[in-house]
């Protein structure tokens, strides 16, 4: 069965007709080619499928199409500034070297990023529980810490 459904991905108004058993990760990435959001565990643990829906983390894989009907999605895709550069946040990744393979960091990034907008000047401990959704296999999570605190920091300083 399917359904239409309207929503905003990226800043822009965009209807799908989508399968009432499709997850919005496979709307993401199949429909739209909106693949920097990966498939990791596709079970709600790896939180390699994060995106942002009205301002929360969303596990993709775990979410329904459906349930995206009226909602305001952003992707990693999405957060690029207006100029087309990357991020604060996606600089300090590089910068500190907390990306390795690289499968995690979009989810890490969105993560991040909700995570400053929700406590601008986050302890170690605050960004732990911030980041406790998403998994990491390579960096030991270390240099994504530093990237979040070096974020912050150059934020409250300016
Ligand atoms: S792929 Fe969705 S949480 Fe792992
Ligand atoms: S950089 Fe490889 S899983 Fe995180």
């Amino acid at each position: 069965m399917k359904k239409d459904i309207n929503f905003i991905l990226n800043g822009e108004e965009l209807t799908a007709t989508v399968d009432i058993r499709s997850s919005l990760l496979e709307l993401l990435r199949d429909d739209f080619a909106l693949i920097g959001t990966k498939e990791g565990c596709s079970v709600g643990e790896c939180g390699a499928c994060t995106v942002i829906i009205d301002g929360k983390l969303v596990d993709t894989c775990i979410y329904l199409a459906v349930w995206a009907d009226g909602k305001d999605i952003t992707t990693i895709e999405g957060l690029l500034n207006e100029d087309g550069s990357l991020t604060d946040v996606q600089e300090n990744y590089v910068e500190v070297g907390a990306v390795q393979c690289g499968f995690c960091t979009p989810g890490l990034v969105m993560a991040s990023t909700q995570l400053l907008k929700d406590n601008p000047n986050p302890s170690k401990a605050e960004i732990r529980r911030g980041l406790s959704g998403n998994m990491c296999r390579c960096t030991g999570y270390k240099k994504i810490i530093d990237a979040v605190e070096k974020t912050a920091k150059e934020r409250n300083t300016k």
